[in-house]
């Protein structure tokens, strides 16, 4: 059976993100081994002195680790494993700030490792992660259908570059206006749990 690890970040209480990750659970079940990280209760380490300078050192010299060092990398190395075991992978965020949440951030540093899932050549980025898809659920307040609001949604295309650099093609499935369209949020989310539906037939029949 295939593996599918979800990775959300929906903090929100009642979020509507969570009913899109809940609805891609209850169709894919039994379809698909699932694995889930919360990225709210087991946040990444943001790369700061200590583990940068481990992590470079252990990514770019041949000097062992100790075992105090290798522990301070541990939680963000698990969920490259994490990424690795998987043949499918949903990302599912609400958008902040124009951009992904920072944890979302947290988590492409924790994953995106040279040597590991890209190698850098001099024909540019090569992709270490083969045979594996990519899909994004993200809601978003405004709407980013309209023209004069496409260029500052920096999320899409920084995903899409992401996964692109590991070597994972994304398809991006987006409910927006959530919250410049009150009426019309369930008509929204319903249109966009119709994609789901879509996404499930696609990867697991
Ligand atoms: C801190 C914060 C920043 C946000 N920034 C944006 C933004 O830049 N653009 C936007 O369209 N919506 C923004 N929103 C609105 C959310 O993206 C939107 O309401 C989303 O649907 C919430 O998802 P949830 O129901 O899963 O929490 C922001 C919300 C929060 C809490």
């Amino acid at each position: 059976m295939t593996k599918t690890l979800i990775v959300s970040y929906t903090p929100r209480i009642n979020s509507n993100t969570q009913k899109l990750v809940q609805d891609f659970m209850t169709k894919s079940q039994g379809k698909t081994e699932v694995s889930y990280l919360n990225l709210v209760t087991h946040t990444p380490d943001l790369l700061l002195k200590d583990n940068l300078n481990i992590m470079l050192k252990r990514n770019f010299t041949d000097i062992a680790l100790s075992e105090e060092e290798k522990r301070l990398l541990a939680k963000n190395d698990e969920m490259l494993s994490q990424l690795k075991a998987s043949d499918f992978i949903v990302l599912a965020y609400p958008m902040n700030n124009f951009t992904v949440p920072a944890p979302v951030k947290a988590w492409i540093d924790a994953v995106l490792q040279p040597n590991q899932t890209f190698k850098l050549t001099e024909k540019g980025y090569e992709g270490l992660c083969h045979g594996k898809k990519a899909a994004v659920l993200m809601t978003t307040g405004g709407d980013y259908d309209l023209e004069i609001a496409k260029p500052m949604n920096h999320a899409t295309g920084l995903i899409t570059t992401v996964f692109g650099i590991i070597g994972i093609p994304s398809q991006h499935i987006s409910a927006y206006g959530l919250n410049v369209y009150p009426n019309r949020i369930n008509e929204i989310l319903e249109v966009t749990k119709e994609k789901i539906t879509d996404l499930v037939k696609l990867w697991y029949n």
